[in-house]
């Protein structure tokens, strides 16, 4: 019978075996026969030693050779979608499923063949409690979501096949039996008596094993508060659902903001892109002159925009970012800052972005405008080129790699 292997040997697991096992793996069933997973192989110490914290840390991570991340994965296919002149629509919640559905599947073959080849894995469900640190570490490009976490290694431990519920517990035959109070004692007593369960009770000063479960270990406070959490990395990742043309995705007091500075011919310029969940809401551009004060420190990449109602109704955005000591900052008045012409076409711009408009389409249409002035000219091509890399697009990277060999970032 298997069960979880948390210790290993320092034995290694070569690639040869562990390709070919993933290779097997590859052969469970998936949506549509596409394959929506990828996973990402982590050896490197030093990369262990990065990805532990986002699993609270658990030995397993840097104490086994191999770390598998299996990651929902609609981005290949999108881009192969794209570069074939189709029309992917996987920004979605829906999509999102089918490919956590897909990579599941897959972790789990490999898991069943790497067991039946005498390996000894664990399942680390912490993946999707840091989701974040696990993007960030792994540099998962949006449509892609890290589902769960697999350490490998040969044995150095023989645990004891942990208990399950008596097989009537979990089947139903033909309808689905409601479990009455007699069920449950009939089918959880089994468990309760074991003698650490009950270890486990007396030291947790509960009552019953159940009140480990919900009182300590999987508290409802916790699971709301990763629940939120999940939620914001799944729209970051781009399957928002919820930007749907023409509905109007209303304005929080404060959004993230990222910084985008660049060159462009003589001029430095910068971007403030104002970001709901993950996407552009608004943008403001403009040329940093240092005499009219916009003073941000180089190493600053990132804020929130304010907006503030005032007395007479009208509305002010401010820039708040937090400087190398912790100090927050606040520059007032964006819109006094700028040029008024490219305020203007800003606030058309960011009309057009709050109501879902896709990127690509207001790249294209911001391109498209015939303005007279060079300066209005370099204004065009400078808020295409700070929104093209929201693109998730194959298409639009490739041109911003090329774009980037253009623009100069004003780095530290
Ligand atoms: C969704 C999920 C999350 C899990 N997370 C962890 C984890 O973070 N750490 C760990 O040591 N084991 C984890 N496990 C392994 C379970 O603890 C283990 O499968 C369970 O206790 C039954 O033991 P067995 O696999 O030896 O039969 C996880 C398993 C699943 C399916």
């Amino acid at each position: 019978m298997r069960a979880t292997v948390r210790k290993y040997t320092s034995e290694p697991v070569s690639d040869t075996l562990l390709d070919n096992l993933l290779e097997q793996a590859s052969h469970t069933q998936t949506m549509g026969n596409l394959q929506l997973y990828s996973v990402v192989v982590t050896r490197d110490e030093a990369m262990k030693e990065r990805l532990a914290p986002a699993h609270f840390s658990q030995p397993m991570v840097t104490g086994a050779p191999v770390v598998l991340t299996f990651c929902a994965d609609f981005r290949r296919t999108t881009d192969w979608a794209l570069n074939r002149h189709g029309h992917p629509g996987y920004n979605n919640i829906l999509s999102f499923h089918n490919a956590m559905t897909d990579a599941l599947l897959f972790c789990q073959r490999f898991c069943d063949l790497a067991e039946a080849d005498g390996l000894g894995v664990c399942f680390l469900g912490t993946t999707i409690y840091n989701p974040q640190l696990i993007i960030e570490a792994l540099h998962l490009p949006l449509l892609t979501f890290p589902v769960a976490t697999i350490t490998v290694g040969w044995p150095d431990e023989t645990p004891a096949p942990s208990d399950r519920l008596p097989l009537e517990a979990i089947v139903h035959r033909e309808t689905y039996v409601p479990y009455s109070a007699e069920r449950i004692d009939a089918f959880y007593s089994h468990k309760e008596s074991l003698p650490e369960n009950q270890r486990f009770v007396e030291i947790n000063e509960k009552e019953t094993l159940a009140q480990v479960y919900t009182d300590v270990r999987y508290t409802a406070e916790a699971n709301e508060a990763i629940s939120i959490t999940l939620d914001e990395a799944i729209r970051r990742q781009g399957f928002q659902g919820d930007f749907s043309l023409g509905k109007r995705n209303p304005r929080p007091e404060s959004l993230e903001c990222d910084i985008v500075r660049f060159q462009n011919k003589k001029d430095r310029w910068v971007a403030f892109v104002g970001l709901l969940n993950g996407r552009p809401y608004e943008i403001f551009t403009g040329i940093l002159d240092d005499d009219e004060g916009i003073m941000i420190p180089k190493s600053v990449s990132s804020g929130h925009i304010l907006r503030r109602v005032l007395k007479d109704g009208s509305r002010r955005y401010d820039f708040q970012f937090m400087n190398k000591r912790g100090y927050k900052i606040t520059i007032e008045g964006l819109s006094e800052r700028f040029n008024p012409e490219y305020w203007n076409y800003a606030k058309l711009i960011s009309g057009i972005l709050r109501y879902g408009m896709p990127l690509e389409n207001v790249i294209a249409l911001i391109s498209s405008l015939q303005l007279d002035s060079d300066n209005m000219n370099t204004w065009v091509s400078g808020v295409s080129k700070a929104l093209k890399r929201y693109v998730y697009t194959v298409s639009s990277e490739t041109e911003d790699t090329q774009n980037a060999q253009n623009v100069e970032t004003i780095d530290d």
